[in-house]
């Protein structure tokens, strides 16, 4: 018969006890929470208030629901208090000793049946388990952050875990409305095994100047729809909490791109610890509020320099996906827009294609029958490259083969007015090796429109060692006009969304490969434990595994590192045929 749970203990009332708590009092469980001292209880009941009052603010509770809520979780200082709990929850700091001592204590002081839990992000489980007299009454049980709101709970059960352990705190992760998935213990289980990996990554990035920090937010938020960049989310997570995960996975993988990035270690000494303490990446209105305020990294909007060229007529080079979704972006900005391709029969092709996307926009009302016939009266189609002389920009946006490009970029140097702005849309190709192909280095730029341009709002702007400073200023400003968001990287494999995004999906690859959890549990737990709009392997079957396989043998090939090498079961897919959605089966099969 499985386990009656009528009180709940929850240890550490932080950042995740407190959510853990209110879940658990929300569905009418009694919870004893158990601080170190006054203080602290204070300001975990601080956390409930704040919790409970946006819950009230949002509909989802009403006053009287609040204090039914509160009423039910009584606050202790002393783990003796425990005594009579059905089930601990541990949430105390990503320390393995004070945990272990945590465990050793609720062992001593709870009766022999309860289940113990840990709500460790990325500790060995087995070895909590061990300080205790009863290793097959301990899980874990990973909630995400916040508590309250995120519905994935991962379940750990180790190697003796008891199997009705396992199953009953399951089910009640279930009742409590969370959307529980059982797993192995191993450093970051599913959903921080794969996401630390890219936070880390972002603060090596910001640590190298590579992009500033809404930059990096912006680009994965845009790019990938994320709900939130990687800084703000280790501000969210809390610097300490995340250093420490990534010091234990970085123990057990031996990975270098799991130990921690320098800049973090220097801001946890320094008390920059995100939210919490109300500076991290960003400066907060106060400690635990999620207001940003504007500090003395923010981006002033003197710092954009004042000299920009005029952009009115654009060229764009190509017929592709992305040359048509370009060209009709800028017509619809009020660009004259010159498209250049190989035939008639291809040119004519685009303008058509611009034509009726532009006349679906009509059909669902967000654009006049009057712009759109504005629109393509500015488009015009030639064959000839002469014909983009007179162009103040030219977007090159020809198929990803570095000698093609390479032709295009001197022919453009040859017709182009002197001052013209030549860019490439390259996903992957170094946008120096365009520059170098011309006498006029200081004029190309690196324009990363996202598929499909017209919905897509980000465009990341790429200066390579020598693009002259008022190019990237003018890029920017031209990508503003087009009601586009730019951020702004140098030219290294990847730019920003691809250098962040595909390490991961390999990851994730690495993972199934692994058999620690299938692919349907990994989509899962990405989705919902972290908000993500797709899991990896869906996406991938979306992007292509071939286009992948590429981007990721591009990343491996720039970087070297060992951990960027494409998975073995990528390669396999490929080489079977196996690409995705554009071939029906890819990782999963479709119909
Ligand atoms: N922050 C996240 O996003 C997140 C997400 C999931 C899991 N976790 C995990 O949850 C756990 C707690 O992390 P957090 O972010 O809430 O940390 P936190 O620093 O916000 O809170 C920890 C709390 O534990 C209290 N504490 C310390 N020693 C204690 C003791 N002996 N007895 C009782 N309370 C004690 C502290 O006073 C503090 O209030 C960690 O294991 C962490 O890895 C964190």
């Amino acid at each position: 018969m499985a386990r009656e749970f009528s009180t709940v203990g929850v240890v550490g009332m932080g950042t995740m006890g407190s959510g853990i708590a209110e879940v658990f009092a929300r569905s009418g469980l009694d919870v004893i929470a158990v601080e170190v001292d006054e203080e602290s209880l204070e300001r975990g009941r601080g956390h409930l208030e704040h919790s409970t009052d946006r819950a009230v603010a949002r509909g989802k509770l009403d006053a009287d629901g609040k204090d039914a809520l509160l009423g039910r979780i009584r606050f202790a200082t002393d783990l003796a208090d425990l005594a009579g709990c059905d089930l601990v929850v541990e949430a105390v700091p990503e320390r393995l000793e004070l945990k272990a001592r945590v465990f050793a204590e609720l062992h001593r002081i709870c009766r022999p049946e309860v289940i113990l839990a840990s709500n460790t992000s990325s500790l060995s489980v087995t070895e909590l388990s061990v300080q205790t007299g009863r290793p097959g009454k301990v899980v874990g049980m990973h909630f995400f952050n916040p508590a309250a709101v995120m519905r994935l709970v991962e379940i750990v059960r180790t190697v003796v875990t008891e199997p009705d352990v396992a199953e009953d705190v399951t089910a009640l992760a279930e009742k409590l409305g969370k959307s529980p998935v059982v797993i192995g213990d191993r450093a970051g289980f599913i959903a921080n095994a794969l996401l630390f990996g890219y936070l880390n990554h972002a603060v090596a990035m910001y640590e190298a100047s590579y992009a500033s920090r809404e930059d990096l937010d912006a680009a994965m938020r845009l790019g990938c729809g994320y709900p939130m960049g990687p800084l703000a989310l280790l501000d969210l997570i809390g610097l300490d909490t995340a250093y420490e995960i990534l010091i234990t996975m970085y123990r057990q993988s031996r990975d270098r791109l799991h130990a921690p990035a320098p800049l973090l270690k220097q801001m946890i000494t320094a008390g920059l610890l995100g939210r919490k303490s109300g500076r991290g990446f960003y400066t907060y209105a106060e400690p635990d509020s999620h207001e940003v305020v504007d500090d003395a990294a923010t981006p002033a909007v003197a710092d954009t320099p004042a000299e920009v060229r005029q952009v009115r007529r654009v060229g764009v080079v190509g017929t592709g996906t992305m040359a048509g979704g370009i060209v009709e972006v800028f017509a619809k900005a009020g660009h004259d827009v010159v498209v250049r391709g190989r035939s008639a029969d291809r040119t004519a092709e685009v303008a058509t294609r611009v034509a009726r996307s532009l006349d679906k926009a009509v059909l669902k009302g967000k654009l006049a029958e009057a712009d759109r016939d504005a629109a393509l009266a500015r488009v015009t189609t030639t064959t000839s490259f002469d014909d983009l002389a007179d162009c103040d920009l030219v977007v090159e946006a020809v198929a990803e083969r570095l000698a093609l490009k390479r032709t295009v970029f001197e022919t453009l140097d040859e017709v182009c007015k002197p001052g013209a702005i030549l860019a490439t849309t390259t996903s992957s190709l170094p946008v120096v090796e365009c520059a170098a192909a011309t006498s006029r280095p200081g004029d190309v730029v690196g324009l990363h429109f996202f598929n499909p341009a017209p919905l897509m709002k980000l465009v990341e702007v790429v200066h390579t060692i020598a693009t002259a400073p008022e190019v990237v200023a003018t890029a920017r400003a031209v990508c503003e006009n087009l009601g586009k968001h730019p951020v702004h990287c140098a030219d290294r494999a990847g730019f920003i969304v691809n250098a962040l995004l595909f390490p991961y999906l390999n990851d994730a690859i690495r993972m199934l490969e692994a058999h620690y959890a299938s692919a349907d549990d990994i989509d899962n737990a990405m989705k919902v434990g972290c908000g993500l709009p797709m899991g990896p392997f869906e996406l991938l079957d979306v992007v292509g595994l071939d286009v992948s396989l590429a981007i990721q043998r591009t990343l491996f090939e720039e970087f070297r590192e060992a951990g960027y090498a494409p998975a073995p079961l990528l390669e396999h897919l490929v080489t079977a045929g196996r690409l995705g959605r554009k071939t029906g089966k890819g990782f999963r099969d479709y119909t």
